[in-house]
């Protein structure tokens, strides 16, 4: 083989692997970007869903009323209840959804009048129990004890503020809530944003 052929051989040999090349990065890169058109409004869908309330954080007219239980099941004695709360749609750019759990609530009543605290520490988000002998609420992970209206009652207790309460009103019957989640272990009380 003369020189000259074997130069042609080469660059040949080099034309080929650069073709090569090049058709493997745009296979690689069609397949990168659908991946990321896919897998985008699925992790959107699963954000909305796992924290339904994020959307209406900030504003509090924005938070939807949701309907929890008829004023009359609730003890007259101010003995707190537990409640799921269930709001009925959350829609984000794509989907509606039906039924999504967002949280729980302890409801007193006192007359027509009715307090929501989140079931949520407000120190690390623990769920707080109602106890009943010291008629109080106690948080199991970290000792924090709060009294009926809410309030830290014991000064070792770490959390840094009380329950978190949310609006409520009564009408045709029934208690309706604004349930909203705080952010934890700060002073002040903030929604979730
Ligand atoms: S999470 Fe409740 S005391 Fe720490």
């Amino acid at each position: 083989m003369t020189e000259e052929n074997i130069t042609s051989a080469d660059a040949n040999s080099t034309n080929c692997c650069d073709e090569d090349s090049r058709r493997k990065f745009i296979v690689v890169s069609t397949l990168a970007v659908s991946a990321v058109c896919g897998v985008f409004p699925f992790a959107a869908g699963v954000t909305t869903i796992l924290d339904p309330v994020k959307k209406s954080a900030g504003d509090k007219e924005k938070v939807p009323w949701t309907k929890v239980v008829p004023l009359a099941s609730l003890s007259e004695d101010g003995k707190p209840a537990k409640y799921e709360i269930i709001l009925e749609q959350v829609q984000d750019a794509w989907t509606t959804y039906k039924n999504v759990p967002a949280g729980a609530v302890y409801l007193t009543r006192k007359g027509e009048g009715v307090t929501a605290f989140n079931l949520k520490c407000p120190h690390l988000g623990c769920a707080v129990d109602y106890r009943s002998k010291s008629n109080d609420y106690f948080c199991p992970c970290h000792n924090s004890t709060f009294g009926l209206d809410g309030s830290v009652t014991d000064v070792k207790s770490p959390s840094p503020r009380g329950l978190d309460t949310m609006d409520t009103k009564v009408e045709g019957g029934f208690v309706w809530i604004r349930f909203q989640q705080f952010r934890p272990n700060i002073v002040e009380k903030v929604p979730l944003s």
